[in-house]
């Protein structure tokens, strides 16, 4: 797959190609257990409408419309036209006619989902920290959700809690450089932060506040989110400015050399909301 252009032409700063492609593949395969523990928890059942919001390739969306199966149906959002055209031809081959993809900003839900039906559970997953307006996207999934239904968000705070331990230098700076790139576009990577008080000025009740902390050490099947975003997301750094070629270099080579044995990562802590709509 080429890089595509977002719809709105901003460039969204962890890119939509290949590499973004199959690191997201991954990511949720590796992170797909808190995704079903918190769906659980939103009582997901079959015959359901449920919503992904920024939705990516539409590795979740696939899983929710299993779980919602055909008599339901499952709508995923994402700007990123070659993602949305990847969750349809994958809908397509996996014969999953209740899923749907729509391209259009998640800040504007109201307009992209024109038409359709109040939907049961609205999931926004690493989306909120990217956009400008967090609280149009939560003002418009609350405005799509049915009465009693839920949204469910996984997302960071204090993302800059990432570390090598022992602790490298090399590490610090490009942590402290991601969560730079992504303020500078108007993104957040402490947006957590502010989500319940969003929750709670769009009418959403707060049902449930969880983290997810967690770690990897080399070797580990999880030490491949940490080793694919480093990655796919330097060179993305280097190609902003955030970082020297040469910081580069010395990270790749301070991270290479972390021992199965004696070091391991503190990987960035997902906070976990469950919000219920009223019912009146
Ligand atoms: C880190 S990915 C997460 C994808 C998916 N939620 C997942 O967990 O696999 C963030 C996604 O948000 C999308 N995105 C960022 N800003 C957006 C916006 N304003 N409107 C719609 N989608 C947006 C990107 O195109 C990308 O697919």
């Amino acid at each position: 797959m080429k890089p595509t252009a977002n719809v709105d032409e901003r460039e969204y700063v962890l890119g939509t190609g290949a590499d973004e492609l199959e690191r997201l593949g991954l990511q949720h395969r590796l992170w797909s257990d808190a995704a079903h523990q918190a769906w659980k928890s939103a009582r997901v059942q079959p015959g359901q409408r449920a919503l992904d919001i920024g939705c990516g390739p539409g590795y979740a969306a696939f899983d929710l419309a299993q779980l919602v199966q055909s008599a339901g149906r499952v709508v995923g959002v994402d700007e990123s036209r070659a993602f949305v055209e990847h969750l349809r031809a994958q809908a397509a081959a996996r014969g999953l006619t209740q899923l749907a993809g729509r391209v259009g900003d998640v800040q504007k839900l109201r307009e992209v989902l024109a038409g359709e039906a109040p939907f049961e559970l609205a999931y926004a997953r690493w989306v909120l920290c990217f956009v400008p307006d967090p609280g149009a996207v939560i003002a418009g999934a609350a405005a799509a959700l049915a009465p009693g239904g839920r949204l469910v968000i996984h997302d960071y705070f204090n993302y800059e809690c990432m570390t090598a331990a022992p602790r490298r230098e090399s590490f610090t700076r490009v942590v402290a450089a991601t969560a730079r790139s992504w303020r500078k576009p108007g993104g957040d990577p402490d947006v957590m932060g502010r989500v319940p008080s969003l929750l709670a000025a769009h009418g959403l009740e707060l049902e449930r506040l969880e983290v997810h902390q967690r770690i990897a050490r080399p070797g580990e099947s999880m030490w491949q989110w940490v080793a694919s975003w480093w990655r796919t997301f330097t060179p993305k750094l280097v190609k902003l400015g955030e970082i020297s070629p040469a910081e580069e270099r010395r990270f790749h080579e301070d991270f290479d050399g972390l021992r199965a044995d004696t070091d391991f990562v503190v990987l960035p802590t997902v906070f976990e909301v469950v919000a219920r709509k009223p019912l009146r």
